[in-house]
């Protein structure tokens, strides 16, 4: 699949729910949530269709996210099925890592059991190491269960295990350097992401925004020049730097401050209410949920798909008209 901009969609991100343990500020209204209702969720039949369909159309890369994915009742029957879906090579989980150490089975963690469903990677957010900080950016005071997700995740062995921070002034701002060291201890890929305007608007202010290139110029200013590395790439936007005298890799994600964002875009998304996006920094919704339940056919489907692609803007709304219509936690991240 190929948009009028030359984007190549090969990836594809579900979300498979919109509820949450956590309540990032920058993700979701403190206030209590009224989740959709089941019967607007896509079942696992469903959402195994649509992404058996985005398949064969060439996506070759499916990242599972929500909400968080793992709060979704008997979630691993879904994973389970996923292996077998055609010209899927890819793999990935976005989790905010408070419910890897669960028990699944009696002697089976939920990492393992996600790893054994084929899972090569695992996308974990966090923050901030300080545990109180981490209780007021996520409204729950779950860092050790965080910190034992990862261990989780590294002892069952996944090919690699990133860490998602989200840069806030003020907030995330006093942790840059320890989630460095953090990261060399336990060989985790962190990436720094810029603040997004997917939120309420008054978490979202120039007080609160902290732009890659001063996170880069605080990380530099303990470790030293971070060394470019153009040819590094995994299959996100990230522009990742060697740490000097290390070999550790560290990432920034500038969606609002890099102007080339949205030139390598491959992605389309799926949320848990069955609409297609074709671009999170935009209105765009297409909903494919009424179409497949009116009992509409694999080529009709596919055909859905083909058109939402057709109607990828070129490049995100953040940084003009962009006012959100739904939280991230309801979009997936
Ligand atoms: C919506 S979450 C869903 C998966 C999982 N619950 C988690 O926290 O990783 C996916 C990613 O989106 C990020 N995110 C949420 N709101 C954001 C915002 N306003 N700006 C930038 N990133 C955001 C989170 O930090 C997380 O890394
Ligand atoms: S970022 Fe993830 S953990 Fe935080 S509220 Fe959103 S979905 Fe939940």
């Amino acid at each position: 699949m190929e948009d009028r901009f030359g984007h190549r969609i090969s990836y594809l991100r579900v979300s498979i729910t919109d509820r949450c343990n956590e309540r990032c500020t920058y993700c979701m209204p403190q206030e209590l949530q009224e989740w959709l209702p089941r019967q607007d969720i896509l079942t696992f039949e469903e959402t195994l269709r649509l992404i058996r369909i985005a398949s064969e159309l060439g996506v070759t890369k499916l990242r599972i996210t929500g909400g968080e994915p793992l709060t979704r009742r008997d979630v691993i029957q879904l994973f389970r099925q996923l292996p077998g879906l055609t010209n899927l090579r890819d793999l990935g989980l976005s989790t905010n890592g408070t419910l890897l150490t669960r028990e699944v089975e009696p002697g089976l963690t939920m990492a393992e059991a996600v790893r054994s469903c084929g899972f090569r990677s695992v996308n974990i957010s966090l923050d901030t190491l300080d545990r109180a900080e981490y209780a007021r950016i996520t409204g729950r005071d779950l860092l050790p269960d965080v910190i034992a997700g990862i261990d989780a995740a590294r002892a069952a062995d996944f090919s690699q295990v990133k860490i998602n921070s989200v840069l806030m002034r003020g907030r995330s701002e006093n942790s840059l350097t320890s989630l460095v060291e953090f990261a060399a201890e336990r060989n985790l890929l962190l990436r720094f992401i810029e603040l997004m305007p997917v939120t309420t608007t008054e978490v979202l202010s120039d007080r609160n925004f902290l732009p890659v290139a001063e996170a880069k110029r605080k990380i530099e200013s303990k470790f030293g020049p971070l060394i470019p590395q153009p040819e590094f790439k995994t299959n996100g936007p990230a522009t990742y730097y060697q740490v000097p005298g290390r070999a550790q890799r560290i990432g920034f994600i500038g969606a609002i401050t890099n102007l080339h964002f949205c030139e390598s875009c491959n992605k389309l998304r799926l949320t848990c209410d069955g609409k297609l996006r074709p671009c999170l920094g935009s209105y765009l919704e297409f909903d494919i949920m009424t179409p497949l339940r009116a009992g509409a056919s694999d080529a009709q489907l596919r055909q859905f798909f083909l058109d939402v692609v057709e109607r990828k803007p070129e490049q995100h709304d953040f940084r003009t008209t962009y006012q959100p219509g739904r939280k991230m936690v309801a979009i997936g991240g």
